[in-house]
């Protein structure tokens, strides 16, 4: 795809379509604006137009990871395709990877609607979906058949199963599905269901993330299939650094640093309607909280453990700036909202530019 390609698309859908899409609900613009692009991809021909145009394909944007190859590092963060229905059409879009879910063990309907709120002033998201999903065995027969996309499933528990049988919960969908997984990631970093964050102390943390690793060796013996965790950015510092040390106690793949956050100190447009909604906030707001707790994991890990960010990646430049700092591969969801389907190849443009500037000024 030629980046003028990708800035038209941009263009077309800020002036065209997301003005008619912003009338609509936020979950119901979800449903349909996610049920188009897919039914569009499926179409032969329109399909086929899509995939070429909007995504790049270049060897310099390979990433070599948590012993997979990644055709570029930018990927659809866990919440977009909770069920695993449209994974194949979103990597149409330019996307390197795909996370899924989260998947509980049983199907849960959530929270009660209305639970998902734009603040568009601040381009943001205030989200308390509550792990809304099909269960963990429908999604791991849609995740069946074989597949070129690398898809992540980030795994939870059901709100109705107490913390002290949070293990229960993960080892139940770890054992469903590893099988089917690129890569499995353990959400305790949910604000959405209650209790779930405490699961994130290292003293429940530490078994509870062994037995998960147990599990999946156990389900899928002939490989080693990565285990990231994915923490919130409202943790503090030393929290932060005894995940850290967690990780590399537990010789963990990877950490996804970071979920929605619960803090509204970063709203800028603190008159946005929906900004005292409970839930987590998603977008630019938790910006700077994001790429301040990859700086310290990065520190902290070195290269022991792969590095997931994620958490107000809205731009190019963000994208660049995190990779910079110590992220191997980056996660972005609200963003896609606010600037529509041409973001993942914008992306990648500016990331090859950047490799080539590189190539050819190697001191610099
Ligand atoms: C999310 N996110 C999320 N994360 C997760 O681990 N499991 C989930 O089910 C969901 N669900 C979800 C729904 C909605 C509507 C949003 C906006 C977000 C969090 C998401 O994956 C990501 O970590 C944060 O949104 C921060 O990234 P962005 O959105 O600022 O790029």
């Amino acid at each position: 795809m030629r980046s003028s390609t990708n800035s038209v698309a941009t263009v077309i859908f800020k002036r065209l379509l997301r003005p008619w899409l912003f009338l609509l609900a936020p979950e119901i613009a979800h449903g349909w604006g996610f049920g188009a692009w897919r039914m569009c991809v499926a179409l032969p021909l329109v399909g086929r137009f899509l995939r070429r145009n909007f995504t790049v394909t270049d060897p310099a944007l390979r990433v070599h990871a948590l012993g997979l190859e990644f055709p570029n590092p930018v990927g659809l963060a866990a919440g977009f395709d909770k069920n695993a229905v449209g994974y194949e059409a979103m990597t149409s879009m330019g996307f390197g990877f795909i996370e899924i879910g989260t998947v509980t063990p049983r199907p849960q309907s959530g929270n009660p609607c209305p639970r998902l709120f734009r603040l568009a002033k601040d381009g943001a998201l205030i989200n308390r979906l509550g792990f809304n999903n099909d269960g963990a065995e429908k999604v791991a027969e849609r995740l069946s058949r074989s597949r070129k996309t690398i898809v992540g499933i980030n795994i939870g528990k059901n709100r109705t199963t107490p913390n002290e049988r949070a293990i229960d919960d993960y080892v139940f969908c770890a054992e469903v599905l590893t099988p089917h997984a690129g890569y499995v990631v353990v959400n305790v970093s949910s604000p959405n269901t209650p209790g779930l964050r405490e699961l994130q102390s290292v003293d429940v943390l530490g078994p509870l993330l062994a037995t998960v690793r147990n599990t999946m060796d156990r389900a899928v013996p002939e490989r080693h299939v990565p285990l990231l965790i994915k923490i919130a950015p409202d943790l503090s510092d030393p929290e932060t650094d005894q995940i850290a040390d967690l990780a590399l106690d537990l010789k963990l793949d990877g950490i996804i640093a970071t979920n929605t956050t619960l803090d509204r100190g970063a709203l800028a447009g603190s008159s946005s309607k929906h900004h005292l909604e409970q839930g987590g906030l998603s977008g630019p707001p938790v910006k700077e909280r994001s790429l301040s707790i990859l700086r310290r994991l990065k520190k902290r890990v070195g290269e022991s453990v792969v590095l997931i960010s994620c958490g107000g990646i809205t731009t190019p430049e963000d994208a660049c700036e995190r990779l910079e700092a110590g992220a191997t591969l980056i996660q972005l969801y609200t963003a896609l909202i606010y600037e529509g389907p041409g973001l993942p190849g914008s992306i990648n443009h500016a990331l090859l530019l950047r490799s080539r500037s590189k190539i050819s000024s190697p001191g610099a």
